[in-house]
Formats: structure tokens, sequence, C-alpha cells
């Protein structure tokens, strides 16, 4: 016999309560709690009955087979290595990202790829975003027209599970968990509620049908997926793509991963024909960039494992107004104002009748404070209108004293800088019997403070 209850669910943090209150007293929100009503299953089982179950016997550790289970690869080679070589038979991923940012592009690339791979098989894309037309048009323009491909405009989540149960795809994109309901729940589309029992009970059917099912979610402005991060641990594994909606590049990032490693990260660039990979992302970064300008810098940022080359630039010009105008773009501003202020304080240089603004080319997003002295040096090099060389390279964090510190994963950055031609890099003083390779064509720079850097590359 069904049985129906009613919860009272927080609609800030997803947290559960018997009785309405005004408060909740997990997230502090006012006035988020909704009346929700849930039917159970009831089993007619009391907990003293359900005392009496069958044991089940635990297998020993090494008798577990760890036969490698076969990954469904989608072809594309960035978004395979996130997923840590591919995709696992009955795991459940979340896709998240802000609106716009390609992700039904880049899953219908990816089920492309894969029927491509299993020309026997049947696929399942199924949208409450978009109709069928709309998705059609879309695959006609990236070029995709696999007849084993079936698209299902469905936001019924019980009919969703119906037919994958009877039609058994070999994967399952579902477009997106904010639009997918459940009549058993009483709140709307996209409520926490919705979307926690949604991702449960795919989760659920991913695990006992064996079909992986990747869900893509819509990042809420204050960043979680449908608000908190309520479905990251309800599901196997969570990716984000990320990027500047006007910008090309996206990054395809691991943040948790039941299968593989989260240090991946995936590059693409939007264009004409849905998401390209870029393999050589240094290049792409660097490829517009003219020699010889002040205020460009070049430096690296580690990107889970991978090493890019980036440009930061800046611009000085003069201020007009008693208040100088210090613009951040790329890079945090705080950050931006404590550099200018370890500059006017150890570099001796009076920044205050220009307006900074500072820029990291491509759209790129850089947290890597292995990037401080580049930015500085272009702040430097902008300000006194002196170009750095195109050939150089700079690494290195800055410490308010204006010390020069060292950064993480120095070899791989000088090793991606050398790769793509550069010919002298700057980098923190090493240590006594460092690893670094003293290559005849490439000098190298070492230095301490931002004083003696600024010498050596202006
Ligand atoms: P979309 O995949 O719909 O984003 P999401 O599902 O994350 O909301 O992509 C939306 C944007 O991508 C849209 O503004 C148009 C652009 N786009 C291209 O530039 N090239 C293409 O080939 C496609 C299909 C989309
Ligand atoms: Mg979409």
């Amino acid at each position: 016999m069904a049985k129906q209850t009613t919860k009272f669910i927080c609609n800030g943090c997803g947290a559960e309560y018997v009785r309405w209150q005004g408060k909740c007293d997990q997230c502090g929100q006012w006035e988020t709690l909704v009346e929700t009503i849930v039917t159970k299953q009831d089993k007619g089982l009391t907990s003293r009955t359900r005392v009496a179950g069958t044991t089940s016997v635990p297998q020993s550790l090494a008798s577990i087979n760890t036969e490698k289970v076969a990954r469904i690869k989608t072809g594309i080679g960035e978004l395979d290595s996130v997923l840590g070589g591919g995709i696992v038979p009955g795991s459940l991923v979340l896709l998240g990202g802000d609106p716009g940012i390609g992700k039904s592009t880049l899953l219908l690339q990816a089920v492309a790829g894969i029927a491509k791979a299993n020309p026997e098989k049947e696929l399942l894309y199924v949208s409450g975003e978009e109709s069928a037309q709309q998705i059609k048009l879309r695959a006609d323009r990236l070029a995709i027209g696999s007849k084993t491909i079936h698209i299902l405009p469905e936001q019924d989540l019980d009919t969703i599970i119906a037919t994958i149960e009877q039609q058994k795809p070999l994967v399952v994109i579902v477009d997106s968990v904010q639009t997918t309901v459940s009549a058993e729940i009483a709140s709307g589309a996209g409520s926490i509620a919705q979307v926690k029992h949604v991702t449960e009970s795919l989760m659920q059917i991913a695990k006992s049908t064996h079909t992986p099912i990747i869900l893509i979610g819509h990042v809420t402005k204050d960043g979680g997926i449908a608000g908190p991060k309520t479905l990251e641990h309800l599901v196997d594994a969570v990716l984000y793509l990320e990027g500047d909606r006007y910008q090309s590049f996206r990054v395809l990032r691991g943040i948790k991963n039941r299968f593989g490693k989260t240090s991946e990260v995936g590059i693409f660039e939007m264009i004409g024909e849905g998401m390209s990979e870029v393999k050589n992302p240094s290049q792409v970064f660097l490829e517009e960039r003219l020699a010889n300008t002040s205020g460009a810098a070049i430096t690296s940022i580690i990107e889970g494992n991978r090493p890019f080359l980036v440009e930061i630039q800046a611009l000085a010009s003069r201020s007009y107004f008693g208040y100088p105008k210090r613009t951040a773009s790329g890079i945090d501003l705080n950050r931006l104002n404590l550099l200018i202020a370890v500059i006017e304080k150890r570099a001796a240089l009076d920044l205050g009748q220009f307006d900074v603004y500072l820029n990291v080319v491509g759209g790129i997003k850089i947290r890597d404070q292995g990037t401080d002295l580049a930015a500085a040096l272009a702040i430097i090099s902008a300000s006194k209108n002196k170009p750095i060389s195109a050939t150089t390279a700079i690494f290195g964090e800055l410490g308010l004293s204006g010390e020069v510190r060292s950064v993480p994963h120095l070899e791989v950055r000088i090793a991606e800088a050398i790769k793509l031609g550069f010919t002298t890099l700057i980098l923190p003083r090493q240590k006594q019997g460092s690893t670094i390779k003293k290559d005849t064509n490439i000098k190298v720079i070492e230095v301490r403070s931002l004083k003696e850097a600024m010498d050596a590359v202006l």
C-alpha cells in the first residue's frame, strides 16, 4: 500500500523538517520551507519486524574480481579523459554549467561519437528543454544524423524511466535535471525536492539497468547546481563546464569522480561546428599576440595536471581624476590591488597617476598565484611603456615584501615554455642542488625580488 506523508523541505539547502518553521536551522534562510508530499511504498514492515532479515555474505577483498570494466568512449578525447577514460556502465554523471555555456552541444556530440563507435546500439537523448525540432536543427548544424540516436522531448520522470527500461539504450542523456518532474513530489520543477528526487531515481535506474546516465544541471547564480551542493553527493561523478559565455574557450573540470582522478581538465573552443577540442591550448592562447608591445607578459597556469601558457596584459593610462581606476578581468581585483601596492612600495614606482587595467587573454580565469610576478611585470612594463621581450616567460609568486616565491610544478611549466619556443625564463631563486635543467640554448634568470626581476626584463 502506498503511504502519503508530507515533509517540509528547505528550497535553499534541502534540509528536511517534519513541521513548518519560519527559518531554516541549517542554512539560516527565512521562508524557504515548502510542504512536499512524499509517497512511499509501504512494505508493511515496521522497524521491529525488519530485524529478522536474511544475512548477506560479504566477499573477501582479495576474492573480488577486478577485471577492468569496459568504459564507453565518447570519442571526444578531452571529455573521455575528464571522465577517467570513458563512461562507466551503470554510472550517473552530472554535468553542470551556466546556461548557454555548451552543455547540450557537448553531450549531443558525445552521443554522436558513441553512436559512431557502437553502430548496433541505441542511444537516448531526453530533453525537457528543447523540442525535437530544435534538437534536430542543432544536430544538422553539427552534421549529426545517426539513426540510432533517439530524441525524447519529455519532462515526466516516470515516462523517462519507463522508456529507459523498455528501450535499454547504451547511454542516456537527460537534459536537464531542472526540467524533469516527478508526479510524486508536490513542489514545482526545479525545486530542491524535485531535483533531489529526480537525481535519486535516475541513480537507481542507472544502477538497476546498468545504463549510464549523464544528467545536465544548470548552475544557479550562487554557483551550485540547483542552489546547494545537494546533488553532488548523490551522483558518481560531477563535471563542470566553465568559461565566459562571450568568449570561445571552455574548461571542463571534474570535481568528483568515483571512477577516476579529478585532476584532469579538458579544454574546448566553441566554434560554428560545436565544441572543438583544443589539443594545444598554450599555442592557441598565444596565437594572436603582438610581439614587442608594452604591458604584456607570458606566464603559465596549472589546470589539473596540465600547464598552459597565458598572456597577461596590462594597460596603464593617465588618470584624470583624483582616484585612479583599477580594473581586472580574469584575475581577482583584490589581487590586482595587492600587486599594485607591492609595486609602489617595493619597486618604488608611483602608480597613483595611472588607471590600471589588467586582463588575462582568452577569457581564462586565473587563481594560480604563480602568475603574480608576470602580472606585476606587465603592469610595470605598461607604466614605463617598455616592452618585455616576446621570448621571455615569467614564473613566480610575489610576497608582500616584494620577494619572489617558488611556484609548484615549476618543471612542467618550464617544459611547456621551452616547447613553445621561449628562450628566456625568469624563475624564483632555486635552492642548492635544484633539478632545473641547464639547457645551453635557454637563458635562465633566477630572481629573489621584484626589483631584480624588473632589472632583468626591462
Ligand atoms: P548550448 O549547448 O545550448 O548550451 P547549454 O546547453 O549549456 O545551455 O549552447 C548554447 C550556445 O552555443 C548558443 O549560444 C549557441 C552556441 N553554439 C555555437 O556557437 N556553435 C554551435 O555549433 C552550437 C550548436 C551552439
Ligand atoms: Mg541546453
